[in-house]
């Protein structure tokens, strides 16, 4: 008697030879949407899986094979036939802890289809389909069996067979900057070289990101040209596998988003919707503002590393704390407190110390300070990717967080592979992809929320582990000074932030900084904050930028909030800008937030989102007319308007700028 259980069904296979007699090897299985528009069709074709899309009656993706190949094993690929299929329609609303909007509808169909082989050894392969409004979803569940209990797998052969003519933008996979990447846009057919999902794609009929979903124990998905079709490729480890696994076991969800233009994929919650409902409680998580000790190393004036200029001392953290009080934030990262930043850190990330303190530093009175005067401490483990250094001493530098009652750490993963158990691997393979999941359950063990710099990229997990409160895994604002163009942040919301939320440390006012000059208008980095979500924001630049230069605009970094009700796009081109409406949690009052490239921009906003028959105050922070991200930074006009449902504003952006306004209820 051979039983195994998935989701809520079981299915009990009581004679197997029976039922292998019984087995179809050709089998059609239609998946549709509850809406009906979206539809995901399986088929079993003498033995063979493959599936294909549909929207409207119009093809999405066309028949795209799936299949595992293993290592010293026949791929699980064909000679398959039908046991049974089981059906089930899935509706719930649930609330976020956090996030873009609060309360999300979960509602899909679903279909499980398990197949054994037809000839020896007769294994088991389960494909579990969920048809959703907003796209399709599928994995592999490969059960416990006879004579398999684990496998080594050599590749997954799972197609996306989408027009090769289609438009699509992308970043490079494989990469030594990981994820920090400037995107392109290119034919699909033109993705000769992996890229990273999500992959945004315009094929003129209907726009989609392709992704994954709940990324547990498995290398991340990129994917590539094979011969005439896009296909899967999962970051391989250092020995070429791409994943060592025991039975039963379930591959992440393979993710379709569909939607009718750019602006509709961003709204699309489908992602967070594969991942399961937290287990535990996770009320103790809060979202936060912060300052660091940070941006002063990157304009030069401090350094991480202990000697004259080093600038997380016992003195510099007071001195900050003090200018968090006054400036109503709650929290302050330390970078380079510790032990191990001295010669070239990047090489030399192996001596990284956790609980060490440089002498000038002491965490002890630093944190005892911060509490005295309403200041948290955001601590820090930059681990330069020695995974195996960190490994032994991350379970004590928890303890020793907790211990001070630090609630929040970033973490850094700096460097272009990692070394787990001596050897090279990348951040996103299977071993990099357990190591950044066994940090967010011990993080949740101890009460501690995460800020991942250098992290694999989102799959939605921060619905299960909301502790996980944002990440980097972008080209952020570190990359200032050269490197980023204005339209870098018009391409984030239809990419990068299909993933989930954002560090892009946002909020440096000191544009014109010599050191650290910004391809942005002062006014563009408030937009940020509501372009670009991030359940932990920082206010990034130093505190006298704010406290003395530009008070004025910082009001409005103070009182942005971090979790929003509902979040409604409102106009917006890949790479060309992106305006958008986010509502407060739990408030009447709204915040919009707009962005361009580098061509200027007129745009009219039809107001019809608040509450009609109410007069909202609106303070606008925008561009002044000659405003310029080049010559002209610090151009900009505050006003204030009161402003009804079904108003039309004008706003305009400058060159490289952007906007900002906050709506209260009056
Ligand atoms: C890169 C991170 O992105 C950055 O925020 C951090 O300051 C440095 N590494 C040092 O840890």
């Amino acid at each position: 008697m051979l039983q195994y259980a998935y989701g809520n069904e079981e299915c009990i296979v009581s004679f197997l030879g029976e039922l292998f007699k019984k087995n179809k090897t050709d089998a059609v299985y239609e998946i549709k949407s509850p809406n009906g528009r979206v539809v995901a069709t399986f088929i079993l074709d003498r033995g063979r899986m493959s599936y294909f899309v549909k929207k409207d009656e119009r093809l999405v993706l066309r028949q795209s094979k799936l299949g595992i190949a293993l290592k010293d094993a026949a791929p699980l690929v064909e000679n398959f036939g039908l046991v049974r299929a089981y059906t089930k329609t899935f509706d719930e609303t649930w609330k976020a802890h956090w996030g873009e909007q609060h309360i999300v509808r979960n509602h899909y169909n679903e279909t499980a289809i398990y197949l054994a082989e037809v000839e020896k050894p007769n294994r088991l392969l389960t494909l579990r389909f969920r048809a959703y409004d907003d796209g399709v979803a599928f994995r592999y569940e490969i059960p416990a069996q006879p004579e398999m209990d684990k496998l080594v797998i050599a590749d997954e052969l799972t197609e996306f067979a989408v027009d090769t003519s289609a438009r699509s933008w992308s970043i490079p996979a494989y990469q030594p900057d990981r994820y920090e990447y400037n995107y392109s846009e290119m034919p699909v057919g033109q993705l000769t070289d992996a890229v990273h999902t999500p992959l945004t794609i315009d094929t003129g009929a209907v726009c989609l990101s392709i992704h994954e979903a709940a990324l547990y124990n498995y290398g991340s998905m990129t994917l590539k040209m094979s011969g005439p079709v896009l296909k899967a490729d999962i970051t391989p480890l250092s020995d070429g596998m791409r994943a060592y696994v025991e039975l039963p076991f379930s591959t992440p969800w393979r993710t379709v988003i569909i939607a009718h233009d750019m602006l509709d994929l961003t709204t699309s919650r489908m992602i967070l919707n594969l991942n399961d409902a937290p287990r535990g409680d996770f009320s103790w998580v809060e979202p936060v503002k912060f300052m660091g000790i940070w941006w002063a190393m990157y304009v030069g004036e401090w350094t991480w590393a202990l000697g004259e200029r080093h600038g997380a001392t016992t003195d510099h953290a007071m001195q900050y704390i003090d200018s968090c009080r006054n400036l109503g934030i709650p929290a302050l990262l330390v970078e380079g407190w510790n032990d191990g930043w001295e010669g070239d850190w990047l090489e030399n990330g192996e001596r990284n110390k956790f609980l060490e303190s440089t002498p000038d530093f002491d965490m002890k009175i630093v944190s005892e300070y911060g509490r005295a005067n309403g200041v948290e401490i955001v601590g820090h483990h930059e681990t330069v990717g020695f995974i195996d250094n960190y490994e032994e001493q991350m379970e004590d530098a928890f303890k020793f967080y907790k211990s001070l009652g630090i609630r929040y750490v970033k973490t850094g993963y700096a460097g272009s592979k990692m070394t787990i158990n001596g050897q090279r691997e990348y951040h996103h393979s299977q071993l990099g992809v357990l190591h950044y999941q066994k940090v967010v359950e011990l993080a949740a063990r101890y009460g501690i929320m995460l800020d991942v710099h250098e992290p694999i990229k989102g799959t939605g997990i921060e619905r299960t582990w909301p502790n996980l409160m944002t990440r980097e895994g972008a080209r952020g604002q570190e990359y200032e000074g050269g490197a980023l163009a204005p339209s870098h942040a018009c391409y984030l919301p239809f990419t990068r932030m299909l993933a989930g939320g954002m560090d892009y440390t946002p909020g440096i006012l000191d544009v014109t900084n010599y050191a650290k000059r910004m391809a942005t208008t002062i006014t563009r980095q408030l937009a940020y904050y509501v372009t670009i979500y991030s359940s932990m924001q920082m206010a990034s630049d130093r505190p006298q930028i704010y406290e003395v230069n530009y008070h004025d605009l910082y009001e409005f970094i103070q009182d942005v909030p971090l979790t929003w009700e509902r979040t409604i796009p409102l106009m917006g081109e890949v790479g060309k800008c992106f305006v958008v409406a986010r509502q407060e949690w739990d408030s009447p009052n709204w915040y919009i937030g707009g962005v361009t490239n580098e061509e200027g921009r007129r745009v009219e906003l039809y107001i019809d989102f608040l509450e009609p028959g109410v007069n909202y105050t609106a303070t606008i922070y925008r561009d002044s007319e000659d405003a310029h991200y080049r010559d002209h930074q610090l151009g900009y006009v505050i006003e204030e308007k009161v402003i009804r449902q079904g108003d039309r504003i004008e706003m305009y952006m400058a060159p490289g700028g952007g906007f900002a306004i906050r709506l209260r209820k009056q």
